[in-house]
């Protein structure tokens, strides 16, 4: 790689504005993890997530549902937001069978909702025991096609955000916090 192009590099973050503090998301998902093991317990549900922007909710919402359940990841790609068909390409799919179990589709956002019908479908066709949607942050207002959520962390405005997973280019996602970039930088 030139020399110019890591001298490019970032060597910090510029945010426009915090959407949702660290305390606010902790708390939150908390009492997520909370209900999660409520309705759960028993049943060793599978939290299945989507890669890459998930990570983050997954380890903490993992670590607050105090009961016994696995995790599974699926690597997903989404085509262009202007794309209205929906169709989403499976890179890594689950390793394991989940047909007659409990499980909880870990979301980062649901904006269009194109994903989520698409793998809600996937999930579903396998015949689980249960299918739940868990999504930390909801975008209710760029909905284009209507899918079930049962449970939502935040509903938020239509605005791109980052951080606690999300990514602007592979970056931000360690953010602590959710936030709105500073268009300058976008
Ligand atoms: P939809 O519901 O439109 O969501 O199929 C597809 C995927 O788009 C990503 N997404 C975002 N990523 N900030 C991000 O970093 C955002 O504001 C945002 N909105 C959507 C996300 O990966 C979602 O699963
Ligand atoms: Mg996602």
């Amino acid at each position: 790689m030139p020399n110019s192009e890591i001298e490019s590099r970032p060597d910090e973050y510029k945010v426009a504005r915090i959407l949702l503090s660290e305390k606010e998301l902790g708390d939150r998902v908390n009492q997520l993890g909370a209900e999660l093991a409520e309705r759960y317990r028993g049943k060793q549900p599978i939290l299945v997530t989507l890669l890459k922007g998930g990570f983050i909710f997954l380890a903490d919402l993992s670590r607050a549902m105090k009961i016994p359940h696995e995790i599974e990841f699926m690597i997903v790609r989404s085509y262009e937001k202007d794309s209205s068909s929906g169709t989403v390409q499976i890179i890594q799919d689950l390793k394991q069978n989940i047909e007659g179990r409990h499980v909880v589709l870990v979301e980062d956002i649901v904006d269009t909702g194109l994903t989520l019908s698409y793998i809600r479908e996937h999930l579903s066709i396998r015949n689980p025991a249960s299918l739940t949607v868990c999504s930390l942050l909801d975008k209710t207002e760029a909905r284009k096609i209507q899918v079930p959520i049962e449970m939502v962390g935040f509903s938020i405005p239509n605005e791109f955000v980052v951080g606690y997973g999300l990514d602007y280019d592979q970056l931000y996602r360690n953010l602590p916090y959710l936030a709105i970039i500073d268009p300058e930088q976008a």
